[in-house]
């Protein structure tokens, strides 16, 4: 929980309290979310309290039980719906993968 254990980003400038949901996706690195990612939800993850949050998470081919755990750290107010896990030999599906996710989990606009 330390600033300085995340590397540096360029600044990103989001006002949260426009949105009620929030769709994360980010690659899977030795198991755990993308560092960049990390540093991203160090900084605004308290402003996503109470807000729907999915999480799209791809990888080669490792679980992804530890990008959740990430997620759920940084973002510990967070209302999590099922995440989504695409694998790089399901690229030509995710489209399709993507879709149905956002329509099952209530992220979808229509
Ligand atoms: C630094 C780094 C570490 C990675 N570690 C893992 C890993 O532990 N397990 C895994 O399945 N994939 C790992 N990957 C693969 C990425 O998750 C994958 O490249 C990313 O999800 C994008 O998919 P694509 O390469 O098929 O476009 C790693 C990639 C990088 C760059």
């Amino acid at each position: 929980n330390d600033a300085s254990s995340y590397p540096a980003i360029d600044p990103v400038d989001v006002d949260f309290s426009k949105y009620d949901t929030v769709i994360i996706g980010t690659p899977l690195w030795w198991s755990n979310m993308a560092a960049p990612m990390q540093t991203f939800l160090f900084h605004n993850g308290k402003a996503m309290a109470g807000k729907k949050i999915g999480l799209i998470v791809s990888s080669a081919s490792s679980g992804i039980s530890g990008v959740e755990r990430d997620a759920k750290r940084l973002i510990p107010e967070g209302n999590f719906t099922k995440s989504l896990w695409i694998r790089s030999s399901q690229f030509s599906s995710a489209p399709k993968m993507v879709a149905e996710w956002l329509k099952a989990n209530g992220l979808a606009s229509k």
